[in-house]
């Protein structure tokens, strides 16, 4: 199980998340912010913080948003970062890209679900 972040970030990227997550495996790309399944511990503090409730368990992802399951896993691969699992959030990884899915994504009509 890991935590899966959705379309309610998508240009918002509060960063919430990202102060309270123990393990730092959540990452900032270009229009929001992407969880690292294998370095997630599945504590879920990250969930109780976003403000527009963008963060699900993967097995309790809305239907409607349940591409971004592998959108969060995709980030890191070759296809967008390349960067694997990087061990932790840092000012070395952060990316002005995006997942395709993402960067398909119409400004300011996120789904939220
Ligand atoms: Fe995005 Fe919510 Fe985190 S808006 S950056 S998932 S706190």
């Amino acid at each position: 199980m890991t935590y899966v972040i959705t379309s309610p970030c998508i240009d918002i990227k509060d960063g919430a998340c990202q102060d309270v997550c123990p393990v730092e495996c959540i990452y900032e790309g270009g229009r929001m912010m992407y969880i690292q399944p294998d370095e997630c511990i599945n504590c879920g503090l990250c969930l109780s913080v976003c403000p527009v409730e963008a963060i699900f368990e993967d097995d309790a992802t809305p239907v409607a948003e349940a591409a971004f399951k592998a959108a969060n896993a995709e980030f890191f691969g070759p296809a967008v970062t390349g960067w694997g699992a990087p061990g932790g959030a840092s000012p070395d990884f952060v990316s002005a890209l995006d997942h395709p899915l993402v960067v398909r994504a119409p400004h300011g009509t996120t789904v939220v679900p």
